[in-house]
């Protein structure tokens, strides 16, 4: 079974391979992260690192039973007992209800680990994936139209005490 996994400085390496190859698969759905992204890629795994460690963020990664990222979700901008919620999957193990199920178990540690209370999302209209994540796992739309990257997209709100 793959392990949701607080991100570490070793997850460097698996974590670039999972960026990498997945590079495509996530430009078709959300903005692409730039070459300079791949280029600092160690630099920026430290600073994340750094961000983590002052409780600004809270980074995890999926890990299959061999090392290999299978996904990263992340609570990024912890606030006021809140925090933003991203994830992606690596494309060759979607569709199988991965990212469904470790949005539930994020939203349980955000509760019981990182004291949050509150945790919001946003999706553009036309990402289907992500938009079934997020109401599968009790998310609910704010009603607050977002632009993302120049996309449509839909602000989404859940309380860490709903049941999905
Ligand atoms: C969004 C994402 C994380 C979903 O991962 P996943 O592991 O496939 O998600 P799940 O399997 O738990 O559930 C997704 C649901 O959407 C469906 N789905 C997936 N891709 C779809 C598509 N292109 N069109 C319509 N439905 C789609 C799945 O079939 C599944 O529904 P089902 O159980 O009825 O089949 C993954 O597609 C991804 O990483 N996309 C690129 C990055 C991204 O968009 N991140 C979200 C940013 S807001």
């Amino acid at each position: 079974m793959p392990e949701l996994q607080r991100l570490r400085p070793d997850h460097a390496p698996a974590l670039f391979t999972f960026e990498q190859e997945n590079r495509a698969f996530f430009a078709a759905s959300i903005p692409d992260r730039g070459d300079a992204y791949f280029a600092d890629f160690d630099a920026r795994h430290t600073a994340l690192l750094t961000e983590q460690a002052a409780g600004l963020c809270h980074f995890h990664v999926l890990v299959d039973t061999d090392g290999e990222i299978l996904g990263r979700f992340n609570l990024v901008d912890v606030a006021d007992d809140s925090a933003d919620l991203g994830f992606r999957m690596a494309e060759k193990t979607t569709r199988r209800g991965l990212a469904t199920a470790t949005v539930l178990h994020l939203c349980t540690l955000a509760a019981t680990e990182y004291g949050l209370t509150t945790l919001r999302a946003a999706a553009a209209l036309d990402n289907t994936a992500s938009r079934t994540v997020l109401t599968r796992t009790g998310f609910v739309p704010t009603g607050e139209e977002v632009q993302l990257s120049g996309r449509p997209g839909l602000g989404y709100i859940r309380l860490t005490s709903s049941e999905a």
